[in-house]
C-alpha cells in the first residue's frame, strides 16, 4: 500500500511538473498530501544524515552481522569485535536478535555510543510463525484462503515484533515444481498466480497498513531469483532459464511482493543464466528496481557475497564486494566483504559514492518507515513480550490453519470421517507420538507446545474408544526391522490409522533428496498392516510432493497432513473425525515416480500431444509411465462431493478493451455443508509464443450448504491474458481462448471465447 500511495504521488508530483503552467491545478487529495508531506520530511532527515556520515559508517549500515551467542564472541561485551564494530558505528543491522532483554541492550549500544546514534534494524527468520508455530508455508499454500495466510503472518508479525524483531526474512515466494527440492517446503508450490496472490498476503500480513506501528515488521520476500529452479533439484545449484520463464513464473510472485510494499528482498544464492543473484544487475537495478520501482533495499543472502568467489565470478573478496555492491546489492548478509573490501574499492575509484549513497539511503528509509528514527525502542516492550506471545487467540488461529490445510487425497466409500466411539483404533507410526512436528523453519516455536497426533486423537475420541499405539518401524531404517508389536497392535483394532511419511528436517535448506517415496520401511509396513483386511487410514507428514503410487491405489483413504505446526495433533483430530470437513487443495502437483520431476499442470504443449493419440508411441510420453500427475495441482476432496455444471460466457467475444463474465454452477451434492476452492485456468489455443495447456487465473473458495447450488462468477478482462510476446512485449493477442472451470486443474468443464 504504502509503496503503491508513494509511486502515486510520486506520478502526480511528476504530472504536475510536465503538465503546461495553466494546468497546474490538479490538486492531491488530503491523503496524498500527508503522505507527500511526511516523505519529503523523511527525505530531508536523510539528506542532513547522510551528509553527516563518514564513507565507512555509511558501509557499516550497508553490513548485517549474526549475533554469535557464543560467550567469547558476545557483541554485548565491548572488549569483542563485534562490540568495537558495533560501537564504530560499521554494524547497521544484526540478524538472530530475538528477545527485548537483548533487542534493548544491542539498540543502546548503537543509539548511545555511536558517533551518529543511528538505530540497528534487528533480522530473523520468522517463516511460518515464531512461538506460535503455523503450518508450513506450503501447506497454508494449500487452504488457498489468503485471508487465514494474512492472518497467519500478522500474528507471526505480532510475535516477533513483541520480541524486539523488526525485521522478517519472509515471505519465501520461491516457485517451485522440482519435489526433489527440500526448500519447496518453504513456498507456495508451483504456481504464479497462487504464488503471487499468497505473496501479497503475506506482506500485508507482516507489515500492516502502517509499518511504524509496534507490532508490524518488514517483510523480505525471498530468494531473488528463481531459486527454486535450481537444475536437478539440488539446492545452491545453478539456474538456467529463458527470460520469458523467469519473467512469467519466477519472478511475478516477486512483483506481487513488491506491489503489495514489501519493504526488502533477499538476494538468493544461485546464479541465473550464469550470473549468480547477489551480483546480478539485471535483476537487481534493471528489473527490481528500474522496472518495478522497488524503494526498499536488498540483502544478500547468508554470505552470499563471498561465495561470489566460489561460483568463479569475482576472484577474491574484494572483488565480491564490488561486484555485489555495483549491482544494487544493498546489504551483505554475515560475510565481512563489504566491511572490509568496500572502502578501498570506493577509494580506487571501482565502486561510485553514489553507489553506496543510494544504498544507505535505501537501508535508512526502512529504519525511517519502521519508526526506529523516532524510537529505537518502539519494539522493546518487555510488556508486551510477556503478554503477546502464545495467546488463546494465537493458538486458535493456529489450529484453524492447521484444519484448512489439510488436503484429503482419497476416501474410499467414505471411510472418513471415524466415528469417535470407534471400539479399538490403532494409531501406528513413528511419526504419530512425535513433537517433531514444527517443519523446517520452527522459528522460537518449543517442540513441548506442540500437539502430537496420538495426543489429538485422544483428546477427539469417546471414553468408549481405546487407542492402542505403535512406533511402528523407524522412519529412514535401511535395514529390514521387526514389524511384531506393530501388527500385534493392528490385529486387536477396529480401525487402524497409520502415520507416514517424513521427519521435519527431511526438507527445508540442503535438503535436496533423490527420492520422493515414502522412506525406509515404512511402506513394507503399511502393505504387512493391509493384508489384516482391516479399515485402513493413511496420515501423510512431509514438506515436499510424496511419489505415493501404492499407497493412492491401495488404501482407502489418505490425509496430507504436511507438518502443521504447534497445533498438528488436534487439526489433525478434528478432521478425522468430522469436526471440520476438508477444504485444502494441493498447491503441487504430486507425481507417480521421481523420473517425472520436475511435473507442473502449466506446461507447453508438444507437436505431439499424448492425449490425443493415446496408443500411439511416436508421443510426448513415457513409455514405461504416465505423464500425469497421480494428484494433481488444485486437487483435493472433501466429505462432501460437487457438482459442475452450465458452464457459460455472458457473451462469445472479449472485447480489447472490455470484460467478460464466465459462470458455472456448483452444487454441493453430498449430504453434509463444506467449502469447495472453484478454479478457473484459461489456455491462449494460438499465438505468437506457445502458451501453457493451463494458466490458473482465478479462484474463489466457497461455503456450500448440503444441497446448496451457487452460480459462482468469474469477471476476464483482456490484462488478465497478457503474457511476453515474442518480442518480450507484456500484451494480449487476439484470437481464441479456452476457459476451464473445476475443482482441481485436471477434472473440468471448459468453453471457448475470442478476444478481439
Ligand atoms: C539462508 C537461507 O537461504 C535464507 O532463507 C535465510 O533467511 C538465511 N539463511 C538466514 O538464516
Amino acid at each position: 500500500m504504502r509503496n503503491i500511495l508513494k509511486i502515486n504521488v510520486l506520478g502526480c508530483l511528476f504530472l504536475l511538473m510536465m503538465l503546461p503552467v495553466q494546468a497546474k491545478s490538479v490538486s492531491l487529495s488530503t491523503t496524498e498530501k500527508v503522505q507527500l508531506e511526511k516523505e519529503k520530511k523523511m527525505n530531508r532527515f536523510l539528506d542532513d544524515l547522510l551528509k553527516k556520515m563518514t564513507l565507512e559508517e555509511k558501509i557499516g549500515q550497508m553490513s548485517q552481522a549474526l549475533l554469535d551467542w557464543s560467550p567469547d564472541k558476545n557483541p554485548l561485551d565491548p572488549g569483542s569485535d563485534g562490540g568495537k564494530d558495533l560501537r564504530l558505528g560499521r554494524v547497521g543491522s544484526i540478524f538472530n536478535v530475538a528477545g527485548v532483554d537483548v533487542s534493548y541492550k544491542l539498540q543502546k549500544i548503537a543509539v548511545e555510543e555511536t558517533r551518529l546514534h543511528i538505530p540497528l534494524i534487528f533480522g530473523f527468520d520468522v517463516i511460518h510463525g515464531l512461538k506460535t508455530v503455523f503450518p508450513l508455508p506450503l501447506a497454508e499454500a494449500a487452504s488457498w484462503d489468503l485471508s487465514a495466510i494474512e492472518r497467519s503472518a500478522r500474528i507471526a508479525a505480532v510475535e516477533a515484533s513483541a520480541m524486539g524483531i523488526h525485521w522478517v526474512f519472509s515471505p519465501m515466494v520461491d516457485i517451485a515444481r522440482d519435489a526433489r527440492w527440500g526448500r519447496i517446503a518453504e513456498g507456495a508450490g508451483e504456481d504464479p498466480y497462487l504464488g503471487a496472490l499468497i505473496a501479497k498476503a503475506r506482506v500485508r500480513g507482516y507489515q500492516g497498513d502502517d509499518l511504524s506501528k509496534n507490532n508490524t515488521v518488514v517483510a523480505c520476500a525471498k530468494h531473488f531469483a528463481a531459486y527454486g529452479a535450481g537444475i536437478a533439484g539440488r539446492d545452491y545449484n545453478a539456474v538456467d532459464l529463458s527470460e520469458r520463464q523467469l519473467r512469467e513464473v519466477y519472478l511475478l510472485p516477486f512483483k506481487a511482493a513488491v506491489e503489495a510494499g514489501a519493504g526488502t528482498l533477499m538476494a538468493s544464492f544461485n546464479t541465473v543464466n550464469g550470473i549468480p543473484a547477489s551480483a546480478n544487475s539485471f535483476l537487481l537495478r534493471k528489473i527490481l528496481k528500474e522496472e518495478w520501482g522497488f524503494d526498499g533495499f536488498v540483502v544478500s543472502d547468508f554470505e552470499s557475497v563471498k561465495e561470489l568467489v566460489a561460483h568463479g565470478y569475482a576472484e577474491n573478496e574484494k572483488d565480491a564486494a564490488r561486484l555485489a555492491a555495483n549491482a544494487g546489492l544493498d546489504m551483505e548478509m554475515k560475510s565481512n566483504t563489504y566491511r572490509n573490501e568496500l572502502l578501498k574499492q570506493v577509494e580506487a575509484g571501482l565502486v561510485s559514492e553514489k553507489v553506496i549513497n543510494e544504498a544507505v539511503r535505501r537501508i535508512l528509509t526502512i529504519k525511517y518507515r519502521l519508526g526506529l528514527f523516532e524510537d529505537p525502542y518502539r519494539y522493546c516492550d518487555a510488556n508486551r513480550e510477556k503478554t503477546e506471545l502464545l495467546t488463546p487467540e494465537h493458538i486458535r488461529a493456529a489450529r484453524d490453519m492447521a484444519r484448512k490445510s489439510i488436503v484429503l487425497l482419497k476416501n474410499e466409500n467414505n471411510t472418513l470421517p471415524l466415528k469417535k466411539d470407534i471400539g479399538k483404533l490403532a494409531v501406528i507410526g513413528a511419526l504419530a507420538d512425535s513433537h517433531d512436528m514444527l517443519g523446517c523453519w520452527g522459528g522460537l516455536g518449543d517442540q513441548k507446545d506442540v500437539v502430537p497426533i496420538l495426543q489429538g486423537i485422544k483428546a477427539a475420541v469417546s471414553p468408549n474408544t481405546e487407542i492402542l499405539y505403535s512406533h511402528g518401524c523407524e522412519l529412514e531404517s535401511k535395514t529390514p526391522e521387526d514389524f511384531t508389536e506393530a501388527l500385534n497392535v493392528a490385529r486387536q483394532a477396529d480401525q487402524i490409522i497409520m502415520v507416514m511419511g517424513e521427519s521435519a528436517g527431511m526438507t527445508g535448506e540442503s535438503q535436496s533428496r533423490i527420492r520422493i517415496d515414502i522412506p525406509g520401511n515404512q511402506e513394507a509396513l503399511l502393505k504387512e498392516v493391509m493384508k489384516l483386511g482391516k479399515p485402513v487410514v493413511v496420515l501423510l507428514t512431509n514438506g515436499r510432493p510424496l511419489s505415493i503410487p501404492w499407497e493412492a491405489e491401495h488404501v482407502p483413504a489418505i490425509v496430507e497432513t504436511w507438518f502443521l505446526g504447534i497445533q498438528t495433533g488436534n487439526a489433525i483430530a478434528d478432521v478425522l473425525f468430522g469436526d471440520c470437513n476438508p477444504s485444502g487443495k494441493l498447491p503441487v502437483s504430486f507425481p507417480y515416480n521421481i523420473g517425472q520431476v520436475p511435473l507442473y499442470y502449466s506446461e507447453l504443449s508438444t507437436g505431439r500431444p499424448k492425449a490425443e493419440k493415446p496408443d500411439d508411441p511416436f508421443r510426448s510420453r513415457y513409455a514405461d509411465a504416465t505423464n500425469d500427475a497421480v494428484y494433481p495441482f488444485g486437487y483435493g476432496l472433501s466429505y462432501t462431493t460437487f457438482e459442475y455444471s452450465n458452464l457459460r460466457t455472458d457473451q462469445p467475444v472479449l472485447p480489447m478493451k472490455g470484460s467478460i463474465k464466465i459462470s458455472v454452477d456448483v452444487k454441493n451434492t453430498g449430504n453434509c455443508s463444506g467449502e469447495e476452492v472453484v478454479q478457473l485456468y484459461i489456455r491462449d489455443l494460438s499465438a505468437s509464443v506457445c502458451r501453457p495447456v493451463k494458466e490458473l487465473k482465478g479462484f474463489q473458495k466457497l461455503f456450500f450448504e448440503s444441497g446448496e447450488t451457487k452460480t459462482v462468477q468469474f469477471v476476464l478482462t483482456p490484462e488478465n491474458l497478457n503474457y511476453y510476446d515474442a518480442n518480450m512485449k507484456w500484451r494480449v493477442e487476439p484470437g481464441t481462448f479456452t476457459v476451464f472451470v473445476g475443482g482441481n486443474s485436471r477434472d473440468v468443464l471448459k468453453t471457448n471465447f475470442q478476444l478481439n
